[in-house]
């Protein structure tokens, strides 16, 4: 049996369909741009027939993907799959991805901004941006990713056109948060965590939004999430494809 990605058709960048002996049996979607930032391809989804699977087409397909992404330049694969799916978990560990950020989301209400909290002004949204930047690129490097694909995709966090200004409690402890995403938090305490998670609902709300969500690279952040009624929604694959 041969396996083989087929592009789907015109206007259609990016889907292919994954063919087995020349007939569709399932379909895969890539990009090579992604939250991550330049040089990350992203599995966006994949799917094969239910009637035939576990014969190893996804694998295929996915082995396949990231000679398209090598093309488009990528030395990174990535993949968002939800908590609990299991095909999809084992399908990524099979293929040496390993676990990356998680997404975890909450519902929200308006609330009123926490006292103490207020929205930062110019020069502290550009002082704490670039401490951010630093700190998240960092944090990067130390969990193995090279300096330039780390650089961008901590750059490629905090780019984001139309968000509002950080707010912040003062000392450098502030959220950014843009249509229900969390972009950064960085807080020295528990309680802090909590109020800046509070001011980001509300804000979300005031927005119309019912829900937000924030992506946790490690533990950090977890337990105030999870006492503010975040619940896990995604895990984050990676690896690298040089
Ligand atoms: C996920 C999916 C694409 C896998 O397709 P597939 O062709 O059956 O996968 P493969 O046969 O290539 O499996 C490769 C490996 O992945 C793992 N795997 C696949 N399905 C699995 C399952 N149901 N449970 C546990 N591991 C699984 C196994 O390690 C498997 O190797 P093995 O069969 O030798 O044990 C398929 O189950 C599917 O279409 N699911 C519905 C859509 C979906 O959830 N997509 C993912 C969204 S991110």
């Amino acid at each position: 049996m041969t396996t083989t990605l087929r592009p789907a058709g015109p206007g259609r960048d990016g889907v292919y369909s994954i063919c087995a002996n020349g007939r569709a049996i399932g379909g895969v979607h890539l990009t090579p741009l992604g939250p991550w930032g330049v040089g990350t391809g992203w599995i966006l989804h994949i799917q094969v027939l239910p009637s035939r699977r576990r014969r190893g087409h996804a694998c295929v397909a996915m082995l396949a993907a990231e000679e398209v992404m090598r093309g488009r330049r990528c030395t990174r694969m990535a993949a968002a799959v939800p908590e609990g799916n299991r095909a999809a978990t084992g399908l990524v560990q099979a293929l040496g991805y390993a676990p990356d950020s998680r997404r975890l989301a909450a519902g929200v209400r308006a609330t009123g901004l926490p006292s103490g909290v207020r929205m930062m002004d110019t020069d502290e949204r550009e002082e704490w941006c670039a401490a951010e930047l630093h700190r998240y690129a960092e944090s990067l490097r130390a969990a193995g990713w090279a300096a330039p694909a780390a650089q961008a995709r901590a750059q490629a966090r905090l780019d984001h056109p139309t968000a509002p200004a950080p707010y912040t409690l003062g000392d450098g402890a502030a959220v950014w948060v843009a249509h229900g995403v969390i972009l950064a938090l960085t807080a020295p305490n528990p309680e802090a965590t909590a109020t800046l998670l509070r001011a980001a609902g509300h804000v979300t709300a005031s927005q119309g939004l019912h829900e937000m969500a924030i992506d946790l690279s490690d533990d950090t952040h977890m337990k105030a999430c999870t006492a503010a009624g975040f619940a896990p929604r995604t895990r984050y694959w990676g690896k690298p494809i040089l």
